[in-house]
């Protein structure tokens, strides 16, 4: 059979996790949130000490750790050392570490092989900011979602509260403004759509829409192969 890769990039909040989750589930393909492997990293070295903007500090954190995703029906889980961290990377503090480390053009090449050889293996849906641009540049179907800041904003504080953690609308913004500038502005591998990707604004669109307006694409896509 054979194989297709569906690359999702886009800002943090336009919904690419939620999105590309489902479309892998309506599709059978697994799906890769690539983010968890940077947020992992971002883990190992704030659990060091450091604050993650330091290459040679982050550097000597890498040969001491492994990153591996296993799937658990279908559902990713993402594990350092053995350890499974999926719940433990979801705070914004190590959001804010995953943004700083990913910078790091070693930490890149990290993990590299973990993403390319999770789409060798498998028909997948994997989403991140570099996808489509250099992970999988040859994916059969690319796609660059997005929003508005303030909707991006408002469904990340939606997320949080429902998680039963207290958010604030405009501490929420501009975080997320802070980390989206820091992924749109590194040298290697910024945020960007690739050339060939089609670009959908979730911004007046629900959840459902969206869904349904992703899976119009690969659809079509596959038609046209
Ligand atoms: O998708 P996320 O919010 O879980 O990602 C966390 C951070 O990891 C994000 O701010 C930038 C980085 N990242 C990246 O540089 N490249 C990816 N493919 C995925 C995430």
């Amino acid at each position: 059979m054979n194989r297709i890769s569906v690359a999702i990039d886009g800002p943090s909040g336009a919904g690419k996790s939620t999105i590309a989750r489902a479309a892998a589930r309506t599709l059978g393909f697994l799906y890769v949130d690539t983010g968890a492997l940077y947020r992992a990293i971002g883990l190992a070295v704030c659990r060091k000490g450091y604050d993650g903007r330091d290459r040679e500090e982050v550097l000597s954190v890498l040969p001491e750790i492994k990153v591996e995703l296993h799937y658990l029906m279908d559902i990713q889980r993402v594990c350092l050392n053995g350890e499974d961290v999926s719940e433990l990377i979801r705070t914004p503090q190590i959001s804010q570490f995953a943004s700083r480390v990913s910078a790091i053009p070693e930490v890149r090449e990290f993990l590299l092989d973990i993403q390319r050889d999770m789409a060798a293996r498998n028909s997948v849906v994997m989403d991140g900011r570099d996808i489509g641009t250099v992970i999988l540049p040859y994916a059969e179907v690319k796609i660059f979602l997005t929003a508005s800041a303030e909707k991006r904003a408002e469904r990340r504080c939606a997320e949080l509260r429902e998680r039963g953690e207290p958010a604030e609308l405009s501490a929420v913004l501009a975080s997320m403004a802070q980390r989206d500038a820091q992924d749109a502005t590194r040298a290697v591998a910024p945020l960007r759509k690739a050339r060939d990707a089609v670009l959908v604004d979730t911004s007046n669109l629900t959840l459902e829409q969206s869904i349904q307006a992703v899976l119009r694409i690969i659809r079509q896509a596959q038609q046209v192969r």
